[in-house]
């Protein structure tokens, strides 16, 4: 599974994107350990708030199917440059990091730009001196 096919799941999942409110659709597919892929779009609420992002509604996915370690991330949307992770998103992707490793996170838009980044390097220190590790 590379991100050429990641990025083929991801788009294909955007198409079920709840986003009424921002009109702002985004499709996610994640990579566990294992070689599984896992995917999610946003779910938008009236109380804004409570928006899922399409990154979070993947590792939800993925978790209830009984897989908590995961390589990479391709997400998509259709925006003038890639999307990054919001920090929400950042955060409880870092709970699914392999000890040791980091994650792949590349995104994309329509016009083939990509953003291309680790999770390290987007939230480093992501779990230093908490709870004592
Ligand atoms: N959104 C995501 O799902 N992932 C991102 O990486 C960026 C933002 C969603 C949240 C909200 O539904 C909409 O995009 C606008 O922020």
């Amino acid at each position: 599974m590379n991100f050429d096919q990641l990025f083929e799941l991801a788009w294909e999942v955007r198409q079920n994107a709840y986003a009424p409110y921002s009109n702002f659709r985004v499709g996610a597919a994640l990579l566990t350990k294992d070689g599984k892929v896992f995917t999610g779009c946003n779910v938008e609420n009236l109380s804004f708030g409570l928006t899922i992002c399409a990154e979070r509604a993947a590792v939800t996915a993925a978790i209830a199917a009984g897989y908590a370690e995961f390589v990479s991330i391709a997400i998509v949307s259709e925006s003038v440059s890639p999307v990054s992770p919001c920090g929400a998103c950042r955060q409880v992707l870092s709970e699914f990091v392999p000890a040791n490793e980091d994650m792949e996170v590349r995104s994309a838009n329509p016009a083939g730009d990509i953003f291309e980044s680790t999770l390290n390097a987007l939230l480093p220190r992501a779990r230093a001196g908490i709870l004592g590790t």
